[in-house]
């Protein structure tokens, strides 16, 4: 453990992929100390990785420690973590209902509230969560994952108005589709992945997928600690996706 910590900080849940590894990457390029907890360690063995499945308190608290015992000090928590369901509402069973909601949102308040001795530490905490499109738009054949992200939403606010006095800013990103591994696998199931590209392309006005590095830039705006006054935000980062009626 160092004894004066001169660098920011930062666990990132699921970042050793897609979007959370996006987020390390320009976290470390502007001087954080950024490491992914994730059930997989990222491909560049020079990322700090600490194996954690944010659906377990024990292993949540065990990364926090160890990341505790590299760094000393967290400021910075992205909860990046999730999985997918598909289906309508008949189609999941209650066991995918509670797994779902076990990573996607108490996964979220398990890190949070591990975290939250060294947040309160620090000079500049703050907490970013990944929702999504899904959280404030209705999408065909998505109702469990949908239901999910919809909470993470409605967490990040009420955690928000929690940490108002203690200055803990809370914020979320709610990317559109990104052209992540995550897509990439949802692609590979369909019958036909090109034009199921192509339809995803069409569904977002900007007609392209959003790149991962540009929902990081978002969650690393948030995160900086000059955005002091930025709290109880979900940012859209969706190609107009949520607020635009026009296609193009
Ligand atoms: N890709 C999109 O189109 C899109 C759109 C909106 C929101 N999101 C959200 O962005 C976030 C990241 O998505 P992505 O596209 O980068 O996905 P990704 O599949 O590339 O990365 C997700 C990472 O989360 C990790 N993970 C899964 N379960 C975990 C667990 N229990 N504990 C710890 N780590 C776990 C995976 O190992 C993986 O490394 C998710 O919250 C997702 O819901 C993605």
């Amino acid at each position: 453990m160092v004894d004066e910590r001169i660098a920011l900080g930062a666990i990132v849940t699921g970042g050793s992929s897609g979007i959370g590894l996006a987020t390390i990457q320009m976290l470390s390029a502007r001087g954080y100390v950024a490491a992914s907890f994730d059930l997989n360690p990222p491909a560049d063995p020079g990322i700090p990785f600490f194996k954690c499945d944010v659906s377990a308190q024990e292993s949540v608290s065990g990364a926090v420690a160890g990341f505790i015992e590299l760094h000393g000090g967290i400021d910075l928590v992205v909860n990046c973590a999730a999985i997918s369901s598909g289906g309508d509402v008949s189609k999941n069973s209650d066991e995918e209902w509670a797994q779902s909601f076990n990573v996607n949102v108490t996964g979220i308040a398990r890190v949070v509230r591990n975290a939250l001795p060294h947040l309160r530490n620090s000079d500049c905490p703050v907490i970013v969560n990944v929702a999504s499109i899904a959280s404030h738009k209705g999408i065909i054949d998505r109702v469990l994952y949908s239901a999910t992200k919809g909470a993470v939403s409605a967490m990040t606010l009420a955690m928000a108005a929690d940490f108002l006095k203690e200055h803990i800013r809370v914020n979320a990103v709610a990317p559109g589709t990104a052209d992540t591994p995550w897509v990439a696998r949802l692609l590979a199931k369909a019958d036909d992945p090109v034009a199921a590209k192509v339809a995803l392309e069409a569904r977002q006005p900007i007609g392209r997928l959003i790149s991962a590095d540009e929902i990081a830039l978002a969650i690393c705006y948030l995160a900086d600690p000059r955005a002091d006054s930025t709290t109880g935000v979900v940012l859209d980062v969706d190609g107009g996706m949520h607020n635009l009626a026009a296609g193009r």
